[in-house]
């Protein structure tokens, strides 16, 4: 029999990770994490009341009004909306009614017709299999479903542009249309978006169905912020773990892009995690600089994942240069060489010189126009990353693999 050996080694790793996680830092970072749901809401309490004005109908068994919010992104709409409904929810139990049902659809996940149906017909106990049915079907499972409960529905759809974007507003047609054709049962909508133009694509009837009741959340300044980074604070940190200043320093970042309350929960979070990994006793606005670069260079990284593969490509080319190019003309070169070297047909140099400028506007890379005098014009390249991050990031692309295995790079 093969005798074990006890290995010593030179570093612990499980003990150096249970030292790490016993935290000098946070208390629960979960507090600050974007799905955390808070017990408060500061400064939304007149949306909280309103829109718990206009469900309120509910309760005597009436199809509250369809609504419609919009606000930019983290301005608290999904965080309200879920809020008021779970107490609406809590409130009927308590009051021993069953006749209204609450359904929640995040569209960006749910993002067919099918899977946002199968999702409302679930909330009203019925099971529909994941595919194989016609959408035809699951609408008409859903239908008799209501007239079977006679419920209320309210049915919360959130991120919707997604939905339409994907699949036309057909389903929010005939969600609109429902009550006429039902029996019993009632369904009333809560849409919510963060995309401005999304009402332009609707169908005007559908547009105005939903919007009998609009919302709109308006972007929390810098004194807002800082009160809902320290109400989350307060139960995320230890005591005397914040310096002076932190809150503010994330709070005024936020305010300036957009007011959004989970970028300002990212800082924090970000920072505090920084300042453990350095074991420092102390989140310091140095971690707050510190943490706007790594979310800002993991956006630009996940961007670059979801690109086509010759956009890929060139972004490869740039970071394997160096992560600059003085001249496209020199870039494209490079770039064809490397499809080639791939047995990928290369793209034209006008198509590359494309690709640079969609790369630019998505703030990938910055590009520049040089004027080289008697030599014309090209632009210069640079990358907004650093090229390693960037190279390790591909590194599990199966399409490029062979360029990593290759000596040459
Ligand atoms: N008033 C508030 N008090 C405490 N936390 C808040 C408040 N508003 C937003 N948050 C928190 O900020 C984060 C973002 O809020 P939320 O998810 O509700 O934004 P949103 O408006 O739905 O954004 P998006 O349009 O991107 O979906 C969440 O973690 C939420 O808990
Ligand atoms: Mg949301």
């Amino acid at each position: 029999m093969k005798r074990l050996e006890v290995v010593e080694l030179g570093e612990d790793i499980v003990f150096s990770t249970l030292e790490r996680l016993s935290s000098d830092i946070f208390v629960s970072r979960e507090v600050l994490r974007p799905d955390y749901v808070p017990e408060s809401l500061p400064h939304r309490e007149r949306e909280i009341k309103a829109l718990t004005e206009h469900i309120a109908p509910i309760i005597r068994g009436e199809r509250p009004s369809n609504i419609f919010i919009y606000g930019l992104t983290g301005t608290g709409k999904t965080a309200v909306v879920k809020y008021v409904t779970n107490r609406v929810s809590q409130f009927a139990a308590k009051k021993g009614l069953n006749h209204l049902s609450i359904a929640y659809v995040n569209c960006r996940h749910e993002d067919t017709t099918y899977r946002a149906l199968t999702e409302l017909a679930l909330s009203l106990g019925v099971k529909v299999p994941f595919t194989g049915l016609s959408t035809a079907e699951v609408f008409k499972r859903f239908k008799e479903a209501l007239n079977r409960a006679g419920n209320v529905l309210v049915a919360v759809l959130d991120e919707v542009d997604f939905l339409v974007k994907k699949n036309g507003d057909d389903l929010l047609y005939r969600l609109t249309r429902i009550n006429s054709e039902l029996r019993g049962g009632k369904v009333s909508l809560i849409g919510i978006t963060n995309d401005v133009r999304f009402t332009e694509t609707l169908d005007p009837r559908v547009k105005s169905s939903l919007g009998e009741v609009e919302m709109v959340f308006s972007p929390y300044d810098a004194d807002q912020l800082r009160d809902i980074l320290m109400e989350r604070a307060s139960r995320a940190f230890k005591p005397g773990v914040l310096e002076d200043g932190v809150i503010d320093y994330c709070a005024s970042i936020a305010a300036r892009e957009h007011g959004d309350a989970r970028r300002a929960l990212d800082l924090l979070r970000v920072a505090g995690e920084i300042a453990e990994r350095e074991n420092a006793k102390k989140v310091t606005v140095r971690h707050v600089k510190e943490a706007r670069y790594e979310i800002e260079r993991n956006m630009i990284i996940d961007v670059a994942k979801t690109l086509p593969f010759h956009g890929k490509l060139v972004l490869l080319v740039i970071a394997l240069g160096g992560g600059k190019f003085n001249s496209t003309g020199d870039l494209y070169i490079k770039y064809r060489e490397l499809a080639r070297g791939l047995g990928a047909e290369p793209v034209t140099q006008r198509r590359v010189s494309d690709i640079i400028s969609e790369l630019d506007m998505l703030g990938i890379v910055t590009a520049r126009v040089i004027n080289r005098g008697r030599y014309g014009k090209t632009r210069e390249v640079v990358l907004n990353v650093d090229p390693n991050t960037l190279i390790k990031a591909f590194k599990d692309d199966a399409r490029l693999a062979w360029i990593f295995k290759n000596d040459r790079y």
